[in-house]
């Protein structure tokens, strides 16, 4: 995902189609950001796990249960491309409308912008569940799909949702972007929607990766093909950059520093020849931005993320996961100010963060910022128009949830450093904001 390499990033596609100009919403959005992560230094951990060598050490007798397990399958390169393919799969468009949660980030929504389709925000509820009794009052006769999310890897009530749509013909997507691995009541999670999302790249050492599986409808027409030689060598590089701007694979950096070197000085020969003429060879996705470029739809992922799909071991990653979760949980316990926004870690769950609900979410984040921690807040910037009246919890939770990375790639002096900054920041006494 993102990439903070020092070196200058390989970004070199004279060939690819222009892209389309961002929705007026989003270009609002994101002139409301306060403030950009240019303000703050690199984080001193790595955000979303970086490859190194243990993540391709097995782990773990039990096999976990995966949303690839969960039916028909096809690897893309973002979440939100699965969600833009299962949109059109289901035959959404003009004149339909769509339910999707009032807790959300720009790129659950960009899909249904681009299809065509109308979106209508449900409420949920300060558990992060949806609230089906306002999901009811919203339906009506164009409403065609409701989009449900587990959020933070935490699986929603799927059976009664699932038993909610089927009751009134409305199809499900089940958004897994966040929960990737996990079981609910005995079925592995993305097995309950008419079609299930998810974003390998928040759970893989990978630079880009989505997926879109369906227990219940054939994908035979979903083809995709190779996104070409310049992109798979983008992924590949950006994969090892990643890894390499952490101190992961150091004798392979020191291998690759020459050939590095003349990579990044033939593209910035390149730049400069083509300036303003050059788009990018992979998608905004990877690079952590909210945006949805329709040429991806029909491109497959990377041969590195298909397989990397298959050599990181899922049981290591979900152990490491939830241990690195529960280190932080029990750091935080009792901490002033804050409290984790789930209770407990059921089994079954493969936590992608740490959600901490903050009274003082604005200079807590600047702090963390400052201090170089890896903090996230999913949500931060909800479409334009989502407002209190709208769901009040969302607004809260989208200012209040403040998330820290506990995937399986943090280092053990990393985890400790990050939770010491953590707790160190929460016990200075600060008024609720
Ligand atoms: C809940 C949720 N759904 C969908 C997406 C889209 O996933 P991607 O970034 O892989 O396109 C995201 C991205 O952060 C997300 O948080």
């Amino acid at each position: 995902m993102n990439s903070y390499d020092v070196d200058a990033p390989l970004s070199l596609d004279t060939a690819a189609p222009p892209r389309p100009p961002r929705a007026a919403a989003q270009q609002q959005q994101q002139q409301q950001q306060p403030h950009a992560d240019a303000d703050y230094p690199r984080p001193a951990l790595p955000v979303t796990p970086v490859l190194s060598l243990a993540s391709l050490r097995r782990g773990g007798a039990r096999r976990v249960p995966c949303i690839l397990d969960a039916g028909q399958l096809r690897l893309v390169t973002s979440g939100r491309i699965a969600i833009a393919l299962a949109l059109r799969e289901m035959g959404i468009g003009p004149g339909a409308r769509v339910l999707l949660p009032a807790y959300h980030c720009a790129s659950m929504v960009e899909p249904v912008i681009w299809c065509g389709a109308e979106p209508v925000f449900y409420r949920i509820r300060p558990d992060a569940s949806v609230d089906l009794d306002d999901v009811a009052a919203k339906l009506d006769a164009d409403c065609r799909l409701l989009m449900v999310t587990n959020y933070f890897g935490f699986p929603q009530q799927l059976h009664s949702i699932r038993a909610f749509c089927d009751a009134r013909g409305l199809r499900m997507l089940e958004d897994c972007a966040h929960s990737f691995l996990g079981e609910h009541q005995g079925r592995p999670l993305g097995s309950f929607g008419d079609y299930a999302i998810a974003s390998s790249m928040k759970f893989f050492p990978m630079y880009e990766g989505g997926c879109l599986v369906s227990a219940r409808h054939d994908l035979g027409g979903v083809t995709l093909s190779s996104a070409g030689a310049g992109f798979e060598a983008k992924v590949l590089l950006s994969t090892l950059e990643d890894a390499f701007a952490y101190r992961r694979l150091p004798v392979l950096k020191a291998l690759c520093s020459l050939p590095l070197r003349a990579k990044n000085l033939l593209w910035n020969r390149i730049k400069a020849r083509h300036a303003g003429a050059t788009a990018a060879l992979a998608p905004d996705s990877s690079d952590g931005g909210f945006g949805f470029d329709p040429a991806w739809l029909t491109k497959r992922s990377s041969y590195c993320a298909r397989l990397l799909l298959k050599l990181v071991s899922r049981e290591r990653m979900a152990a490491l996961r939830r241990r690195h979760y529960q280190r932080i949980a029990d750091a935080v316990a009792g901490l002033p100010g804050c409290r984790p926004l789930f209770d407990t870690l059921p089994d079954g769950v493969c936590p992608w963060v740490f959600p901490l609900l903050v009274d003082a979410p604005e200079p807590v984040f600047d702090a963390l910022k400052r201090a170089a921690v890896p903090v996230i807040r999913f949500g931060e910037y909800l479409w334009p128009g989502v407002d209190a009246t709208v769901c009040p919890v969302s607004v809260d939770l989208s200012r209040r949830v403040l998330q820290f990375p506990c995937h399986q790639e943090l280092r053990e002096t990393e985890l400790g450093w990050m939770i010491e900054q953590i707790t160190s920041v929460l016990r200075q006494p600060r008024k609720p904001t």
